[in-house]
């Protein structure tokens, strides 16, 4: 992977339906490879493909080395990989350690391999229900783990042959020619091993960094070597030891801070003076599980939009767009009757159909309801003014950029910094600025 790295993120259900009954699929992702190569990015991520209940969609694995059947087969996600390689673009896949499905066979057949106890033994709470995190099993007259949904039991990660299994399926997808992975909840795997009260001995334990140092090693049997990318959801200050075995860490105080240049900006420099030595950021507003930039951080305007876009893309290191923020689609409307997300609040709304045309002929009858289709790739695509347009030129801009990273002085409102030889300015506010003699609209970001 480069260094300066643009990671597209699909995810699969609402990206680009092939055959026509409503849900995205992996042929969807083939066919959109050459748009893809067009707007320049160097990797696609894709959210979960296994088989799955879909009590998450896809977050709930039934099956680590097979693709589920609405999405395609494990034939269509080698010509996905074989195809992508054709156009200098990698595969990556979403690796989800934490939890399996219920339905998963090593649910009934290795119990061994999940979290029990014979009484609650302590105040961990679920994500999802809000309630225990402890379920009871009838059958086992048991509890177990489930930091999700109930249907998600969490594995034992202090089983040696838990980890056994998962360098198998590392292995099973790198032999297959996946480039990456985006580890799921990669602060969560390791548990106390005395299972004591307090969320922070739930998630975010110093251990499991000897996992990541261990697939790490794996990766390095791999020519060009793959990348370990984790979701870390932890406070900016614990993320900088996730690189101790990870490529990258995502930086989610990035992710859910305002849009403001007293939070970003103070943000970004603590960002690079944390990192340790020759570690690579990385930068996004995005994914399926927060709402989508253009929402979050434009409020409704493009040029705020733009304005995320522009940081996220001018930073060092790596730059993680989900999809749509490349044509600065919004969240979409999801009502009461049609949400299909276990989470409270729904996240759905940040998951509606990737809107291909106006019309949205592509989509017929989607599995979650096709947004407002006013911004779509054909029609930016076709006019050079466009976010689309943007994004790409931005991806080709940033290429010129230097190393590192250094604030500048600059008016109120206005962001500046240095990358090599280049500077880049972000003007912060919805009023004209100026900045060393250079005139930018509002919200406009210039590379000088
Ligand atoms: C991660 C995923 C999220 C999922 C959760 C449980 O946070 O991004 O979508 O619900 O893990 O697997
Ligand atoms: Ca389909």
């Amino acid at each position: 992977m480069r260094g300066d790295a643009v990671i597209y993120q699909i995810y699969p259900r609402s990206f680009f339906d092939k055959n026509g009954d409503g849900i995205g699929d992996v042929a969807g992702m083939v066919a959109k490879l050459d748009h893809l190569a067009w707007l320049g990015v160097d990797a696609l991520w894709t959210s979960p493909t296994y088989p799955s209940p879909n009590v998450d969609w896809g977050y709930d694995v039934a099956d680590h080395r097979a693709v589920h059947p609405e999405l395609g087969t494990l034939d269509d996600l080698d010509t996905l990989i074989a195809e992508a390689e054709k156009r200098g673009i990698e595969v990556w896949l979403d690796l989800v350690p934490n939890h399996t499905s219920d339905r998963h066979e090593w649910f009934s057949e290795r119990p061994e391999y999940y979290v029990w106890s014979k009484t609650i033994p302590n105040d961990w709470k679920s994500i999802f229900t809000k309630g225990s995190a402890w379920q009871w099993h009838a059958r086992r007259r048991r509890y177990y783990l489930h930091q999700f949904a109930p249907q998600q039991p969490d594995l034992d990660w202090w089983n040696t042959d838990v980890r056994a299994e998962f360098e198998h399926i590392i292995r099973f997808w790198l032999d297959r020619g996946v480039s990456g992975f985006r580890i799921d909840v990669a602060h969560g795997l390791v548990k106390d091993r005395e299972l004591r009260d307090g969320v922070e001995h739930m998630r975010g334990r110093p251990e499991v960094h000897d996992v990541y140092r261990s697939w790490q090693q794996i990766a390095r049997e791999y020519d060009p070597k793959p990348t370990l990318m984790g979701e870390t959801v932890v406070k900016l200050e614990q993320m900088f030891a996730y690189y101790q075995g990870l490529d990258l860490a995502q930086n989610f105080d990035f992710c859910t801070a305002a849009f403001e240049l007293d939070e970003l900006r103070p943000l970004v420099e603590k960002t690079m003076h944390g990192l340790p030595p020759g570690a690579i950021p990385t930068w996004f507003g995005s994914n399926h599980d927060h709402s989508r930039l253009a929402t979050r951080w434009g409020a409704g305007d493009e040029r705020r939009a733009r304005a995320a876009l522009f940081l996220v893309l001018t930073l060092p290191g790596v730059a993680i767009l989900y999809q749509g923020d490349e044509i600065a689609l919004e969240d979409g409307d999801v009502p009461e009757n049609r949400v299909l997300d276990v989470a409270d609040p729904s996240r759905d709304p940040e998951r509606t159909p990737l809107p291909w045309t106006r019309s949205g002929e592509e989509w017929r009858e989607p599995w979650l309801p096709l947004g407002d289709t006013r911004r779509n790739v054909e029609e930016q695509r076709a006019e050079t003014s466009s976010t689309l347009h943007y994004v790409r030129d931005l991806i080709r801009a940033r290429r010129e950029l230097g190393d590192g990273y250094e604030t500048l002085p600059s008016p109120r409102g206005v962001w500046a910094y240095r990358r090599g030889a280049k500077t880049c300015v972000l003007n912060m506010t919805p009023r004209r600025a100026t900045y060393d003699g250079t005139r930018l609209d509002p919200w406009e970001g210039v590379i000088v």
